[in-house]
């Protein structure tokens, strides 16, 4: 089976189940500010998790998610890891439970005729054994033993309870979560006859058993780290890796040799004969393209850095520590050619993708290069060792990554302090991370008053700016704090002092006509129809939710679309009328980016 089988046998088998497949949603999160991707498939149904109907009205949601993960960075070039991926997972919104989830699994995973025809006895699975939040999962154990019993398979030797370390899923530490099941395959083909226990842990620590599915039982919810409690619904979440589950379909022991990677590792090949580097490589340029199709572009912060880093590594493992155009145009092609039919937005994109990076690594990164090396050369004039702390600054302000700074410093017998470089770097990460948790309270990660208050606040303003200034406004971004809102928008000049006015009066007119702010779901060509704003570039399902402000007497039975405010796709939450919100005053306008201004705007 090819890749694209794979994926397509996946969303065809769920969907005779009853599931609705929906697209994968951007791997910049639109409304879970509170994360920088969307790392698992399940992130962007947060809301459908906890209790809020979905907008297609179906319970039973399937699809293949971009995501993208980069703890593991260090990792990639490996077998198994990789910083881009894709997860294909399958949804119950408080419909079907444990049973179907896992008969659904393994007939997916073995069956000949609608499945991959895995091998069952190279199958082993692990259920919850219980703590003090949840109770053993005597029935996942169950329903599995009656599978393999069926299978001929001793379930003993098959099914092992662990600990809630390896068997408790949750997106973070607030949200939905539960006790899960994982699947593992036997990679090796020399456990066929079961496994004890610790036979099993050896053979996964060994990764001769890899791990290629998890059903989730979440029906528990986590605040601050802590189980609160029990949701209203049982739901299921389930994930599988999809570049892990081609490498077991096509016998492959490693991910770049299934054909997902067979085009990007041939241009790889032309690069550098190192076959680490080589994976490096395509790993980075396969997931910055993903990146910047989803509208990331290189930069200092968030998102941009990462991608701005995934970019400078990758050329680190050129052998002539260069780019040409010609090169990040065939690894450009090579990833379309791979993607173009599970990912239409990428093709679509293909110029912009490559000016970017030719942008990021041709005109920009040689001139960091000079400038780092002058660096290097001021901090090692007098001294034959470079401190955490230089080699941090080296990284930090002249975009010169650790990788770099060894290999020159090898070169020319200078000592590096790495471990204080690490130290350094975490140090960062921590007052970074503070940093992020403070800036991205927004959204859905905090639905306090405050902040709901202000993302209503944010729609008026987004409405106000086209009155005023054009209807080539739209959104570019946006940043929501219980202290104020802000948002990035397309319009090619400073905006002046009486334009401000004349928006900050707009708004705060609607707020005075105290108007109700409807929530509606509907058909996505239908919203379109209706004008609703969207952000551009997102993809979005089918079935969308539309937030409507306005007029007077619109209701949830009766919207009055034609003459509403505004109207927006949207997942909430909001205030219920624009009367809640207080007085709106714009605090700062300025550039964000080339065509982009950005407005910071509170209520009191
Ligand atoms: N959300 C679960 C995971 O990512 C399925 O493993």
């Amino acid at each position: 089976m090819t890749s694209n089988e794979i994926r397509s046998t996946f969303l065809a088998f769920m969907k005779e189940r009853g599931h609705t497949v929906v697209p994968s949603a951007s791997l910049v999160p639109e409304n879970d500010p509170s994360v920088l991707f969307t790392t698992a498939g399940m992130q962007p149904l947060v809301p459908y998790l906890m209790g809020q109907p979905h907008p297609s009205g179906s319970r039973r949601i399937t699809n293949s998610q971009k995501c993208v993960r980069t703890n593991d960075i260090e990792e990639v070039g490996d077998n198994t890891h990789l910083t881009f991926f894709e997860m294909l997972g399958n949804w119950s919104l408080g419909d079907y439970f444990k049973k179907e989830a896992l008969e659904w699994s393994f007939e997916l995973l073995t069956s000949q005729e609608h499945g991959f025809g895995l091998d069952p006895r190279r199958l082993y699975v692990t259920v919850f054994e219980g703590n003090e939040d949840a109770p053993r999962d005597k029935e996942a154990y169950q329903i599995w033993s009656d599978i393999f019993t069926r299978a001929g398979l001793d379930p003993a030797t098959r099914i092992f309870f662990m600990d809630a370390e390896a068997n408790w899923w949750s997106p973070g530490d607030n949200g939905p979560c539960g006790p899960d099941s994982e699947m593992f395959y036997d990679v090796s083909g020399k456990h066929t006859e079961g496994l004890t226990h610790d036979a099993f842990l050896q053979a996964d620590d060994a990764q001769e058993v890899i791990e290629i599915w998890n059903d989730v039982f979440m029906e528990y919810e986590k605040k601050d780290g802590t189980i609160i409690g029990k949701l209203a619904n049982q739901n299921v979440d389930t994930g599988s890796g999809l570049e892990r589950v081609v490498g077991v379909v096509q016998g492959k022991d490693n991910v770049y040799d299934t054909d997902l990677f067979a085009r990007i590792m041939a241009v790889a090949r032309t690069i550098t004969p190192a076959l680490r580097s080589q994976r490096i490589l395509s790993d980075h340029l396969r997931a910055s393209v993903f990146l910047i199709a989803d509208g990331v572009t290189p930069s200092n912060t968030d998102q941009g850095y990462i991608l701005r880093r995934l970019l400078r590594r990758a050329i680190l493992h050129t052998e002539s520590r260069s780019m040409t155009r010609e090169t990040i145009v065939a690894f450009v092609d090579a990833v379309i050619d791979t993607y173009q039919d599970a990912y239409p937005e990428v093709p679509d994109q293909r110029s912009h993708i490559i000016d970017t990076i030719e942008e990021e690594l041709i005109t920009k990164f040689s001139a960091t290069l000079r400038k780092g090396l002058r660096e290097f050369d001021r901090m090692t004039k007098e001294t034959v060792a470079l401190s955490g702390t230089d080699v941090f600054t080296l990284f930090s302000t002249f975009g010169f990554p650790l990788e770099m700074t060894t290999e020159v410093a090898e070169e020319r017998g200078i000592a590096v302090d790495t471990q204080g470089f690490h130290e350094e770097m975490k140090k960062h990460q921590e007052h970074s991370r503070v940093g992020s948790e403070q800036k991205f309270k927004g959204g859905l990660a905090d639905t306090s008053e405050a902040t709901t208050r202000l993302h209503t606040a944010h729609h008026l303003l987004l409405k106000a700016l086209q009155q005023v200034l054009g209807k080539h406004v739209h959104q570019r971004g946006s940043n929501i704090t219980a202290d104020r809102l802000r948002i990035d928008f397309s319009h090619p000049e400073k905006v002046t002092a009486e334009q401000l006015h004349e928006v900050e009066r707009i708004v705060n007119e609607k707020i005075a006509q105290n108007l109700p702010v409807v929530r509606s779901s509907m058909p996505k060509d239908e919203a379109e129809t209706l004008g609703a704003e969207h952000e551009f570039g997102a993809k979005y399902p089918d079935h969308v939710s539309v937030y409507s402000i306005g007029p007077k007497e619109a209701s949830e039975s009766t919207p009055h679309f034609s003459d509403a405010f505004s109207i927006e796709f949207c997942g909430g939450p909001h205030a219920e009328h624009t009367g809640e919100l207080g007085h709106f005053s714009i605090k700062k306008e300025e550039a964000s980016s080339a065509g982009v201004r950005r407005i910071k705007a509170t209520l009191r």
